[in-house]
């Protein structure tokens, strides 16, 4: 029997979303997981930016072009800005002229949400999301078709700050506060939710010296070139927005939900109730978990509280190696 999972990655890349990407495709090349579809989102960068970012990482790493790629659902309320100050206007490091042109058209691409209703209806329990964004495509779908989310074998989002202070505000995380509404939506829809927080996440630190030991077999491959200029670019933007205590890297937040999936003897996580604040003045997109020690039948949500970064790391390094 084929075990490997079928995976559709929901992401507004993004830097750490690249390098998700890279790590789920250098799992693909060892034939452990598939790809079953792409869809972008609204949030680091506007939705025609992420899609087309996502179309050319996509060439570059040579995935296949049927592979479905969907285009973001319109965010109607921002909340806050987006992050391209971290990530570039291009959402790759000023980077995409360096790479193939995109192979997608965005005017004519299929919305995101209907290529989540799409494949999770043809493929009921079969598919793993993995949701690295705002999750404003994922609740455009449930809403457009509700109970469509618990027809995904699982979802494991980026999201969430608990007992850390948020990144956008002191209180909120990027992807939850971008759209609370939305992360209302998809926390609501199913019992077993799998969260990688900031709580870990802020502990995954790429480094240039971790970029140059993962590319020295190869070093004049373009993934190499590009794996080292987005790690440069991103390790700069974050020393000066201060988001790793001035230590000499980047955060590839995203990439936590790879590790879940692959490698979850690097995670520790607790089974409770996770809630978002919708109407605070100084709190709204904050995230709450209750996990007291009661009976857990009104519990959503798996969260990740504890990493062992150092072998997370070491997972990320040797399988990149494979690209
Ligand atoms: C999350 O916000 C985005 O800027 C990153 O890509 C990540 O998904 C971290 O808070
Ligand atoms: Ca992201």
């Amino acid at each position: 029997m084929n075990k490997k999972p079928k995976i559709i990655l929901d992401t507004d890349p993004g830097g750490d979303d690249i390098f998700a990407l890279l790590w789920l495709q250098s799992l693909v090349r060892q034939n452990l997981a598939e790809i079953v579809a792409i869809t972008t989102a609204q949030g680091n960068v506007e939705a025609e930016v992420t899609f087309a970012c996502a179309s050319q990482v996509m060439g570059l790493l040579g995935l296949e072009s049927s592979i479905p790629l969907g285009k973001g659902v319109i965010c109607q309320q921002l909340e806050i800005g987006d992050a391209a100050y971290i990530h570039g206007n291009d959402g790759m490091g000023g980077l995409s002229g360096t790479l193939p042109k995109s192979q997608h058209n965005f005017e004519i691409a299929p919305a995101a949400d209907e290529v989540i209703i799409e494949q999770l209806s043809a493929s009921p329990g079969q598919i793993t999301i993995i949701a690295i964004a705002p999750l404003t495509n994922l609740a455009a779908a449930e809403e457009k078709c509700p109970g469509i989310l618990k027809l995904a074998k699982e979802i494991i989002i980026m999201g969430g700050a608990f007992q850390v202070p948020g990144n956008v505000t002191a209180n909120a995380e990027f992807n939850i506060g971008f759209n609370p509404e939305a992360a209302e939506i998809v926390f609501q829809s199913r019992t077993d939710i799998v969260v990688l927080p900031l709580d870990i996440t802020n502990k995954l630190i790429f480094t240039p010296e971790m970029a140059v030991e993962l590319t020295k077999e190869q070093q004049n491959h373009s993934i190499s070139k590009f794996v080292m200029a987005l790690t440069e670019f991103m390790t700069k933007t974050s020393l000066v927005y201060r988001q790793t205590e001035g230590k000499n890297g980047f955060l590839i937040h995203d990439a936590a939900t790879i590790a879940y999936l692959f490698y979850p003897e690097t995670l520790l996580l607790q089974r409770g109730n996770v809630e978002i604040e919708l109407n605070g003045k100084l709190t709204k997109g904050q995230t709450f978990l209750d996990h007291r020690h009661f009976p857990k039948s009104q519990s959503n949500s798996w969260v990740a509280l504890e990493v062992d970064n150092y072998n997370l790391l070491a997972c990320f390094i040797e399988d990149l190696k494979h690209l």
